[in-house]
């Protein structure tokens, strides 16, 4: 069966990389979206989905092709008169308007139902038990089945305690993922907030040592509450310490992942660039020879500081976050 997810814009690569670890066969990925093959049972694939770190949603496939000739049958499958339902519709291109490609969906399902049950389903907008999925890309109809549930998996389960400028879990996976956490003994993020990049490390590749500091006692205190739930406060090493003093608190480190401040909303750029022109020349003092410092951020200034820091720029791409395209820059100490 055809399998649609989506995940972060500028990520794809590595969820396609999750996905196909968990034996989906890859055939495209483009702006936040991924496809591909899934050949085993549809209970197994919800049950590796919900657990995957970088899907958002998912959705299988069953119908491709013109409006016209849309078919529905496999629905049958899915939905009797006795679940409520919903179409979800989006529109891309040209073609019908969403809520009109929603309703002519929803209408056949109803007569489909109808038909094999002699009694019709209820459309319910704010709480299905089925949501069909339904879209129009330049002219083409595809028409299948959300799988994940309508809240995307980004959200996790221990974040209650939500810092104002939080990064998504999936990104923070994916930046530790970038840096090779899965070969790193001791990694940082020595501006943590609620503390998302360090328990994303614990519970995606489980490292044996892993700090989690801010300069803001209240978010170091967030974190390690975030850290209760997860079950991996004891995993972590939290502290309120200055980013700019990384060196004098931790040495020898692989792996610094971290989302300082971008001064965008809150602040100014200008006071940032000058935390960051510190914060890299801690962090060159406190790496390892060819440790590594992961950095998402929307300042491109920050490249030239971190290289006049002596860090050298080993990979650099642009992800969405946000609201807004930023850059994850991984810089290494030679
Ligand atoms: C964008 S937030 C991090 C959000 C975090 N990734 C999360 O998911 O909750 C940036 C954090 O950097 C911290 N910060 C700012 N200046 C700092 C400094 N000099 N040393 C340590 N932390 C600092 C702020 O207190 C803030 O919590």
């Amino acid at each position: 069966m055809k399998i649609l997810i989506t995940t972060n814009p500028g990520l794809e690569d590595i969820c396609s990389r999750e996905l196909e670890s968990i034996g989906i066969k890859l055939l495209y990925f483009q702006e936040g979206r991924v496809e591909g093959e899934w050949k085993g049972d549809l209970e197994e694939l919800v049950w590796s989905l919900e657990r995957s770190k970088t899907v958002h949603k998912a959705f299988v496939l069953f119908y491709e092709g013109s409006l016209e000739n849309v078919r529905l049958d496999w629905v049958r499958e899915f939905l009797t008169p006795y679940h409520t339902f919903a179409v979800r519709a989006e529109r891309i291109g040209e073609g019908l308007p969403s809520p009109e490609l929603a309703s002519k969906i929803g209408e056949k399902v109803i007569n489909i139902i109808k038909e094999t049950y002699g009694k019709a389903p209820k459309v319910n907008l704010d709480h299905p038990s089925l949501v069909i999925y339904s879209e129009q890309r330049f002219g083409k109809v595809r028409v299948g089945l959300l799988i994940t549930g309508e809240e995307s998996l980004h959200r996790r389960y221990y974040r209650i305690r939500e810092h104002m400028a939080s990064l998504k879990p999936s990104i923070a996976y994916s930046l530790l993922y970038l840096g090779g956490a899965m070969d790193a003994n001791r990694i940082v993020d020595p501006m943590c907030g609620s503390g998302t990049i360090a328990i994303e490390a614990v519970l995606g590749f489980a490292p044996p040592e892993v700090y989690c500091f801010d300069i803001n006692k209240k978010y170091v205190m967030d974190a390690i509450t975030n850290a209760k739930v997860a079950r991996v406060k004891e995993m972590i090493t939290f502290g309120v310490h200055d980013a700019t003093q990384l060196h004098e608190v931790v040495d020898n480190i692989d792996l610094i992942v971290t989302n300082p401040p971008y001064g965008i909303r809150m602040g100014s750029p200008k006071k940032v660039l000058k935390l960051y022109e510190k914060f890299f020349e801690s962090s060159f003092k406190a790496l390892r020879g060819g440790g590594k410092l992961v950095m998402i951020t929307p300042l491109t200034e920050a490249k030239l500081l971190a290289q006049r820091a002596g860090l050298v720029l080993v990979h650099e791409r642009d992800v969405y976050h946000g609201d807004l395209w930023t850059k994850v820059f991984i810089f290494q100490r030679p």
